[in-house]
């Protein structure tokens, strides 16, 4: 493959939960390949992410993952310009060995060595499907570890508007599901059988902060499913899981819309972007969509396999830090609690 001199090709390498990722990535928005190793099929036999377990994974895939990038992008680690690697936030264990791998390959192959936060990656993989989109946008990140409202005013610059105060929206789903019996991963278990129940059956609370309009809090509507659930069992009621879920999801996608947009309207962004796994979820999506549209907002996704944990977002944000000359030393470490916008 060409690589002209103005190019810039990353190999990025993602690791800091259950899915071990590799990706090329040329100019920060063009995905030469994207390759995902999940691991989820051995943690559903536990209900959950085994942090232990993760690690042990990474380590045994993680070569064969960027091997195959790399054939599958027709490149040689020659003709790439920087190793890219998500140093946190995540799993110590698992952010360690992609960390570890970075720095190998960057030190043997005499390459820059880029770190990048998780959720920028999130954000970034908006870059890769919408060509045009730039800086400032307002961008709802939600995944397992995190919902986070965040302005962003530049490549790099990042303005954190609204967070969760206790549970993420993805953790919420994935809670909700092993309570209702569904099992992990919860999201996409608690989308498919929605479809089939009504979302109006059981009111769920939509909680709101005092005076923080833009903070979010879950714990409430996930302890209130729990009630619910415990309720009908004291009455012998039979439990409708699709309606259960239905109304569940109703009830997350609900308050993300309403805090999202009372966001946009006080921010007066023209551009409005979701990331992170739950964006993945179609209720959120349409909802989203519609919502914009009324507002005269353009919105933008990512595909699902771009939500979920990728490498191809890590490249697309290394790529940013790249070209403002932001490169990591030898002593990079894995940072499992790392704050956006810190270096
Ligand atoms: O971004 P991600 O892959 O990992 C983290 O950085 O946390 O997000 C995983 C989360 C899980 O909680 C999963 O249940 C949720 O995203 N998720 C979904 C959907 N697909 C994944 N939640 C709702 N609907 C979905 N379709
Ligand atoms: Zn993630």
């Amino acid at each position: 493959m060409e690589n002209s001199q103005k190019d810039v090709v990353i190999l990025a390498i993602e690791s800091s939960c259950d899915e071990t990722a590799a990706a090329v990535v040329r100019n920060g928005r063009e995905v030469l390949s994207n390759v995902i190793s999940s691991q989820i099929a051995l943690h559903t036999l536990y209900g959950g992410v085994v942090p232990e377990i993760a690690s042990r994974k990474h380590i045994e895939k993680i070569n064969q993952v960027i091997e195959e990038a790399l054939t599958q992008a027709h490149l040689g680690l020659t003709e790439v310009d920087a190793i890219a690697v998500t140093y946190g936030p995540g799993l110590v264990g698992a952010l360690l060995v992609g960390v570890a791998e970075a720095k190998a390959i960057a030190y043997a192959a005499g390459k820059p060595l880029i770190g990048v936060h998780h959720i920028e990656g999130h954000i970034s993989a908006n870059y890769i499907e919408n060509r045009e989109l730039e800086p400032p946008f307002l961008c709802l990140v939600v995944s397992g570890g995190h919902t986070h409202l965040v302005m962003v005013e530049d490549y790099g610059s990042y303005n954190i508007v609204g967070r969760t105060r206790d549970d993420a929206a993805g953790e919420a789903f994935d809670k909700v599901a092993r309570a209702i019996g569904l099992g992990y991963p919860g999201g996409p278990k608690i989308e498919k059988i929605s479809k089939e129940g009504n979302p109006e059956a059981i009111v769920f609370p939509r909680a709101k902060i005092a005076d923080h309009p833009y903070d979010f809090s879950f714990s409430g509507v996930k302890s209130a499913v729990l009630n619910y659930i415990n309720g009908c069992q004291m009455k012998q009621i039979p439990i409708v899981q699709a309606d259960v879920a239905a109304s569940f999801q109703k009830a997350v996608t609900d308050v993300l819309m309403e805090h999202a947009m009372t966001a946009v309207e006080e921010f007066q962004v023209d551009k409005f972007a979701i990331a992170g796994g739950v964006a993945a979820n179609r209720t959120l999506r349409n909802g989203m969509r519609e919502a914009c549209e009324k507002k005269g907002v353009k919105f933008y996704y990512p595909s699902p396999i771009l939500c979920t944990d990728n490498a191809a977002m890590i490249g697309a944000a290394a790529y940013y830090e790249y070209l403002a000359g932001r490169c990591d030393s030898w002593d990079l470490n894995a940072v499992p609690n790392l704050k956006l916008g810190e270096r």
